[in-house]
C-alpha cells in the first residue's frame, strides 16, 4: 500500500520467512555455523531453540536453500502425531513410496534408504520444525533412529527446531539419552539494538529503498528495539505500521512518536526481552 510512497519495489516487513530478506544478526550467524558443523561432520543430532519470532525457521530455511544441491533434506512441519506417522511423513518427503504403513515396515524402508544414499555419498537431513510440540515418546524414538549408523558416520542428520519449550523438554530425565546425543543446542539470541537498526536497513535496502527516501531518527530505533525486544516479526508488524502511518502522514521521517502511535495500535506496550531472555541469554551455543 505504501511501497510506492517510498519508493519501494515491495514491502519491506513481510512476515514469511523469505531468504531473500535474511539478515545475517550474531544470532544467526551463529545458528548458520552451527548447522554447518553438525550436519557435515554427521553428528547425527542437532537442536536449535529460540523466542517466538527470532527467526528459527528462516534461518532452517536459508541453510537448506544454501545448500540444497549437495543435502537431501526431508521436512516435517507437523508435529503432533505419533512416531508411525512421523515415520510416513518424512519418508514421502524423502520421495519414498511407501509400500505398507506399519511402523516396522517403513522403518525397514528408511532403513535401505539410507544406506542407499549412503552408498551414493548422500547426506540425508530430517528437519523438524515446531519440535517443542513433539511427544517425549516421539523423541525417544526419534533417538533410535540415531542408531541407523556405519562405523564411522551417523546415516541420517536429525535437526530439532523449536521455541524454549523445546529447551525444557530436553532437560527431562527421561530423555537424557538423546540430550547426551545432542553436540550443543543453539539457542538463538535476540537482536541486539544495533543489529534492530541494522536489521531494519537490510530489510528496507532489498526492498528497493534509495537513499534518504525513509529516515529513522535513533530515538525511532531506541523505541522499536524497547517495544520488540530484538524480535525479527515483532520488528515486523512494527516497522510495516510504522511506514503505514508514515504514507497516511505523507511524512518520510520516523520519529519516537510515530513508532509509539503505531505500537499502541497493534498492542504492543512491554517489551518482550525480559520473557525472552531466557532463551535468548547466556550464549548462543553451549
Ligand atoms: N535474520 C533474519 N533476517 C530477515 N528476516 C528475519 C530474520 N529472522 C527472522 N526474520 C523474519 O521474522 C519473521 C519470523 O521469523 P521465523 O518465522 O523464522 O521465526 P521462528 O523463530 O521460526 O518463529 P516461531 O517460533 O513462531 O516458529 C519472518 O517474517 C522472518 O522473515
Ligand atoms: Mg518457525
Amino acid at each position: 500500500m505504501y511501497e510506492a510512497f517510498f519508493s519501494l519495489r515491495e514491502n519491506p516487513f513481510g512476515t514469511t520467512p523469505d531468504p531473500r530478506f535474511l539478515y545475517k544478526s550474531r544470532a544467526h550467524r551463529e545458528a548458520l555455523a552451527y548447522l554447518a558443523q553438525g550436519i557435515f561432520l554427521k553428528k547425527g543430532f542437532l537442536a536449535v531453540t529460540g523466542e517466538v519470532g527470532v527467526g528459527k525457521t528462516t534461518i532452517v530455511r536459508a541453510f537448506v536453500q544454501t545448500f540444497n544441491p549437495c543435502l537431501e533434506v526431508s521436512f516435517v512441519i507437523n508435529t503432533k502425531v505419533d512416531f508411525r506417522e512421523m515415520l510416513y511423513m518424512l519418508l514421502t518427503d524423502f520421495g519414498v513410496e511407501i509400500k505398507s504403513d506399519s511402523k516396522v515396515a517403513m522403518l525397514a524402508q528408511l532403513n535401505e534408504f539410507l544406506i542407499k544414499r549412503y552408498a551414493d555419498n548422500q547426506n540425508p537431513v530430517v528437519v523438524i520444525d515446531e519440535a517443542q510440540n513433539l511427544s517425549p515418546e516421539v523423541l525417544e524414538e526419534l533417538r533410535m533412529l540415531s542408531n541407523l549408523e556405519t562405523n564411522q558416520q551417523k546415516l541420517i542428520q536429525i535437526v530439532l527446531v523449536g521455541q524454549p519449550e523445546l529447551w525444557d523438554l530436553l532437560q527431562r530425565d527421561d530423555l537424557r539419552q538423546l540430550r547426551q546425543r545432542i553436540p550443543g543446542v543453539c539457542q538463538m539470541k535476540l537482536l541486539s539494538r544495533e543489529e534492530v537498526y541494522r536489521y531494519i536497513r537490510y530489510r528496507l535496502a532489498v526492498a528497493g529503498l534509495t537513499n534518504g527516501q525513509i529516515v529513522f531518527s535513533e530515538n525511532a530505533i531506541d523505541s522499536i528495539f524497547e517495544l520488540t525486544g530484538g524480535i525479527p516479526r515483532l520488528i515486523n508488524m512494527l516497522c510495516d505500521r510504522v511506514l503505514l502511518r508514515g504514507y497516511l502522514q505523507r511524512s518520510r521521517a520516523v520519529e519516537s512518536e510515530l513508532v509509539a502511535a503505531s505500537a499502541h495500535e497493534l498492542g504492543m506496550h512491554a517489551s518482550p526481552r525480559t520473557e525472552g531472555r531466557r532463551a535468548a541469554g547466556g550464549g548462543a551455543v553451549n
